[in-house]
């Protein structure tokens, strides 16, 4: 049976598992190889899980784990807007 562990990034325990044993045994490294925590939930929903497999892979405790580096959705801007003197800037009077 498989486990989805990461439902934004389509990622497995399995995945996860043989990432660890690849050496990526940190949450940041895992973060990196398979973008674990990279999808539109931010990792709300599989760094905890994430955080159990490595701590049953690996042996280390959850409390010596960092955090991976949080970093807020981005959202695309039109180059139109950037290019346009006359919108968005702080100048209009
Ligand atoms: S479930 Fe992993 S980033 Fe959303």
């Amino acid at each position: 049976m498989t486990t989805v562990v990461c439902r934004c990034e389509d990622l497995t325990e399995e995945d996860i598992v043989e990432a660890i044993e690849e050496g990526y045994d940190e949450l940041e490294t895992l973060k990196r190889h398979l973008r674990l925590g990279m999808g539109p939930c931010q990792g709300k929903a599989c760094l905890l899980l994430a955080r159990r497999i490595l701590r049953r892979e690996t042996g280390k405790d959850v409390e010596e784990m960092k955090e991976p580096t949080a970093r807020p959705p981005s959202r695309p801007v039109p180059f139109s807007l950037l290019a346009s003197p006359d919108e968005g800037g702080e100048d209009d009077d």
